[in-house]
């Protein structure tokens, strides 16, 4: 192997690790710093979102951003009962499905999933917290979602990510579990 190959396989495999490191170390944050998070990361984040998989390469996600606190402080009684999550947010990242763009009917919120997953990771990545927030599938959120960003009838709300510098620190949890495994066929016992 020619020395450029292998430093390339090393690199790859020092990649690999980070990837795992991140998946591995994420944990949803609920508290934040006042720190503000920049543009520039939120660039990063939704250039992540947007590289997710998709079914037939469909991308039917779109996002809205807000930094604006008066808009983060009404996320928090429209779609947090309250809740102090959003008041201490920074920006906050509502990621919307427009089934019109969807490829193959009723793939929608799993291409979203992908987009939302590729969010909290790089989140993580960059030294911002956050957490998925629900919001399809819950009325009075989309309702919210809908008054606070002036989202319109035919956009669904899929989901809503607050962000910020983690005010809180939460260890690594080990979940990996024997007993979900089925190997070649499933057990019963
Ligand atoms: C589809 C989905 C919906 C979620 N909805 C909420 C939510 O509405 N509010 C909330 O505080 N956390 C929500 N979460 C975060 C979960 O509570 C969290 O991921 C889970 O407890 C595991 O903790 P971890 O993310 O720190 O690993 C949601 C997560 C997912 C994947």
């Amino acid at each position: 192997m020619r020395l450029t190959a292998i430093l390339n396989l090393l690199k790859r495999i020092n990649d690999t690790v980070e990837t795992i490191k991140t998946i591995m170390t994420r944990r949803s944050i609920r508290a934040f710093e006042k720190t503000p998070v920049t543009e520039a990361q939120i660039k990063i984040l939704l250039e992540a979102a947007m590289n997710a998989p998709s079914a037939g390469d469909g991308r039917p996600w779109c996002f809205v951003v807000t930094t604006d606190r008066a808009k983060l402080d009404a996320l928090a009684d429209a779609v947090d009962e309250g809740n102090a999550m959003f008041k201490q947010a920074q920006a906050a990242i509502l990621i919307c499905l427009d089934e019109s763009l969807e490829k193959f009917k009723g793939f929608g919120p799993q291409d979203c999933s992908c987009a939302a997953q590729n969010l909290q990771l790089v989140a993580h990545d960059l030294g911002l917290g956050t957490v998925w927030i629900a919001i399809i599938g819950v009325p009075p959120r989309v309702a919210g979602c809908r008054k606070v960003f002036g989202v319109p009838e035919h956009i669904k709300p899929f989901a809503l990510f607050p962000l910020g510098v983690p005010a809180e620190t939460l260890p690594a949890e080990a979940r990996y579990d024997e007993a979900r495994i089925h190997r070649e066929s499933w057990r019963t016992e």
